[in-house]
Parts: C-alpha cells; sequence; structure tokens
C-alpha cells in the first residue's frame, strides 16, 4: 500500500482503487476526546457519503468504515482543484462548483470544509472530505458553508478568487432552494465577520 497523503487529520493510503483514509492520533488531545473525535468524524463522513452514493452525487464509492477510525472509499483520479483553478478556467469550474454546492444544500447538506482542496476534476468535478459535514436546511448554516468557501478560496487563490467566487454565488443562487435568501444571509455573516475585526 502506498501512503499518498499524510494531512493534518488523516493518512490516505491507496491501494489500487481504493483509498484509505485514516485519521490519525493526536497526542495533543486527550485520550478519550481523541478517540471519540476520531470516531465521530468517520462515523459522519461514511453517513454523507452513503446518502450521495445514494443519489449518485459525484463523490467517492464509499466501500466501507470500521465506524472507528478507518474509512475506504474509491480512489478519484484526477487533480485537485487547489492546483489547477486559474484565470484560464475559473469560469467553467466555478459554475460548476455553484451548481454542485446547491445541490448538497438542496438535499440538507452542509459540506463544512469546502476548499479546493478537497474538490478533484476527474471528466466532473468530484467533492470529497466530508468528516465536518452535518445535516441541516438552516439558511445560516448555508450562508456560512459559503463563507468558508470564499476564505478558502482567497487565501489559497489571490488571483482569480473573487472573479471565482462571484461566479460561483451566480450559479447557486439560481439552483439553490432560498438562493436569494442564503445570499442575503452571506452578506450579513461577513459584516459580522467584520465588524468582530474592528473589536
Ligand atoms: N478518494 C480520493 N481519491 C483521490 N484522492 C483523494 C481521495 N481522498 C483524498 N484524496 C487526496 O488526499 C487529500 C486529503 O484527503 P482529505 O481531504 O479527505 O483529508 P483531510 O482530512 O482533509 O486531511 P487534511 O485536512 O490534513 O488535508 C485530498 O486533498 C486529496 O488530494
Ligand atoms: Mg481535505
Amino acid at each position: 500500500m502506498e501512503l499518498i497523503i499524510q494531512g493534518a487529520e488523516a493518512k490516505l493510503f491507496r491501494d489500487g482503487e481504493v483509498v484509505i483514509k485514516q485519521r490519525i492520533k493526536k497526542n495533543y488531545r486527550l485520550a478519550e476526546i481523541d478517540t471519540r473525535l476520531r470516531k465521530s468524524r468517520t462515523k459522519r463522513e461514511e453517513k454523507v457519503y452513503r446518502t450521495l452514493n445514494g443519489i449518485n452525487f459525484p463523490c467517492p464509492r464509499l466501500i466501507n468504515s470500521d465506524e472507528k477510525e478507518t474509512l475506504k472509499i474509491e480512489f478519484i483520479d484526477g487533480p485537485v482543484l487547489r492546483d489547477i483553478l486559474s484565470d484560464k478556467n475559473f469560469n467553467e469550474l466555478s459554475e460548476e462548483i455553484g451548481r454542485k454546492i446547491a445541490r448538497l444544500h438542496n438535499q440538507g447538506i452542509i459540506h463544512g470544509d469546502l476548499t479546493t482542496s478537497n474538490m478533484i476534476l476527474r471528466n466532473e468535478i468530484y467533492f470529497i472530505d466530508f468528516g465536518l459535514s452535518f445535516f441541516s436546511q438552516k439558511i445560516e448554516d448555508k450562508a456560512t458553508d459559503l463563507h468558508l468557501l470564499k476564505e478558502a478560496l482567497e487565501s489559497t487563490h489571490p488571483l482569480v478568487w473573487e472573479k471565482s467566487f462571484e461566479t460561483v454565488l451566480k450559479e447557486y443562487k439560481e439552483f439553490a432552494k432560498e438562493g436569494k435568501e442564503i445570499i442575503d444571509r452571506l452578506q450579513k455573516v461577513e459584516e459580522r465577520g467584520r465588524n468582530k475585526a474592528k473589536i
């Protein structure tokens, strides 16, 4: 088995068409809390993959999980958007991102970590990394999910983030249930952030 990535929270191995995501022990966390956290994130991720596989949303197929720290999912062969999003391709990719987030949110799924490292391009864009996801239809939760994407774009793609996010929102608004209300709330979420920064 080949180690593909040693992330902050997980080790990812590849065995042919399968990715094994193993959440690693964190010594700075109290042992009990650490075990609980790894277990709950693995279970969360498993549950969301199950739901998404059921509606054919572009994400890895769930193979299995030990409900503790290990998740086996399909290997998606392609680059992460972090490595390819550019001035040349941002428009198409951002439209697709906006439509796909709308689809997730319409299903009541909040991703919780929308970054371009969690999106892989293979014919179309696949979403991964659902360890912080949860089920909610609240406007506030959806707006916060979009806000986190904005922050991630801003820090990772300083040259195109503004145009990219604008395009994401344009498509999102069209395809998301209560899209307009969610985007209005996003503005409020951001005002709150700015006011906090002033204190
Ligand atoms: N199913 C998959 N197919 C192909 N590559 C994957 C797959 N799952 C994860 N990866 C690769 O591994 C990276 C980390 O995976 P993931 O996002 O699930 O873990 P993580 O918890 O975010 O780890 P960290 O936050 O420390 O980066 C991804 O950014 C991607 O490059
Ligand atoms: Mg990730």
